[in-house]
């Protein structure tokens, strides 16, 4: 029998985390396509409902198909890593449907009408438009600083006591922003805020915010923790267990973001091998970084490997290996940028990222065609920059595929 409680290896964790044996002893957790649960008496279902025996009630509360996801990932962020009293960190994990509904729960469960959230520019598009465009309405208002300056930033949540929550996304788009999560979160926590991590580029294998004391993790778990592009995801970590227990768990339920047993099983599954996943895709992404920073026809790679890259040394100090992420700028702008996608024959033109085969996408072109040319060019999203999630393909289809594209 596996001993649960002695899974020291990462990659262990990642194949047998959170998996409990179910009564048919199936090898791996069914999906539990049930919508609610039975109960053998009344006073049975009294106690699960006090919480005083366990036993799921009700899908959008939960199921064990869910429940094993959400432990994987729990036992993943916060490995290897002590509470206070030198004990283990345990954390819990509530999986939501999508990223979006998982920071969605992390805000409203913790933020109140007068309260402001603190953060930086080049959020994820849809964080960036939530906190502009919904909460306002409900009287919770953000304040964006340069998280690089760290005096304006003290000085920014010094000058401002209603501001509750610092958010803080790394590494980030377009250009592989990378924050330093120890001196901000120190900064915050000396200042009473509530710390929440967007940890989706990195991964837990290579970078775990909770080792700087933050109070959340979110994920989009559609992304490298499934790594097959087969299901939209997110989640939640929180090392306040009560506090996870209660207010963030009655949120999560009252708002119904919840996940499903059959997008939570994909995910258990693409977790199973996210460690060699993530090996893969960033010696490859290393390779191509190199292969494209010499290359006449591109201007500039972002990459957070390249020792040109102003976060270099933050990503060096914080991550494990700078990930699986990179921009680049083509010399010949817009058009350089539609005809190279347009050539590709290995790589995927699709938008997202973190799925096993390359993603290359022409923001300019899709993603941000709406948006104004000058507005653009601010964030960094230039006519030629092409963004790409390295995938795990054989590197010399990779390049070759690239060089060809681009001759
Ligand atoms: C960094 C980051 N956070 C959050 C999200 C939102 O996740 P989802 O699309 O699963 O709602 C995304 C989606 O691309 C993302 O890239």
């Amino acid at each position: 029998m596996i001993d649960k409680n002695n899974l020291t290896g990462f990659d262990t964790v990642c194949l047998h985390g959170g998996h409990t044996t179910e009564s048919h002893r199936a090898h791996l957790t069914p999906i539990y396509a049930s919508s609610t649960y039975i109960y053998e008496s009344a006073e049975q279902a009294a106690a699960i409902f006090r919480g005083e025996e366990p036993g799921y009630i009700y899908g959008r509360w939960g199921n064990p198909t869910i429940a094993e996801a959400e432990e994987k990932i729990a036992l993943l962020e916060g490995y290897g890593l002590k509470d206070a009293q030198g004990g283990p960190l345990k954390l819990k994990a509530i999986l939501h449907a999508s990223g979006m509904a998982a920071i969605s729960t992390a805000l409203l469960g913790n933020l109140k009408a007068g309260h402001k959230i603190i953060t930086h520019h080049s959020l994820y598009g849809g964080t960036h438009e939530i906190i502009e465009r919904i909460l306002p309405d409900f009287g919770i208002e953000t304040i964006i600083v340069d998280f690089h300056d760290a005096d304006k930033t003290a000085d920014a949540i010094k000058a401002d006591t209603t501001i509750r929550l610092m958010f803080i996304e790394t590494p980030a788009n377009p250009t592989l922003q990378c924050l330093d999560l120890q001196s901000l979160s120190a900064l915050a926590k000396s200042l009473g805020l509530i710390v929440c991590v967007d940890n989706t580029f990195a991964t837990p294998y290579l970078q775990q915010p909770f080792r700087w004391d933050v109070d959340y993790v979110v994920h989009s778990t559609t992304k490298f923790l499934n790594g097959h592009g087969t299901a939209i995801g997110g989640v939640l970590v929180g090392k306040d267990l009560q506090r996870m227990k209660t207010g963030i768990t009655k949120t999560h339920r009252l708002l119904g973001g919840n996940s499903n047993a059959f997008d939570a099983f994909l995910l258990t599954n693409g977790l199973r091998t996210l460690s060699l996943r993530m090996d893969r895709h960033c010696s490859n992404a290393e390779k191509v970084a190199a292969y494209l920073n010499g290359h006449a026809a591109v201007a500039h790679v972002n990459y957070l490997g390249l020792t040109d890259h102003p976060d270099y040394a933050t990503a060096t100090k914080q991550m494990k290996h700078p990930g699986a992420m990179l921009s680049y700028e083509l010399k010949g702008g817009f058009d350089a940028g539609v005809k190279f996608i347009n050539s590709l024959k290995i790589c995927t033109n699709a938008v997202s990222l973190g799925t096993c085969d390359t993603l290359v996408s022409h923001p300019a072109s899709t993603t941000h065609m709406g948006v104004s040319r000058e507005q653009r060019l601010k964030f960094g999203i230039t006519d030629g920059l092409i963004r790409m999630s390295v995938g795990l393909e054989n590197i010399e289809d990779l390049l070759n595929d690239l060089e060809q594209a681009m001759s």
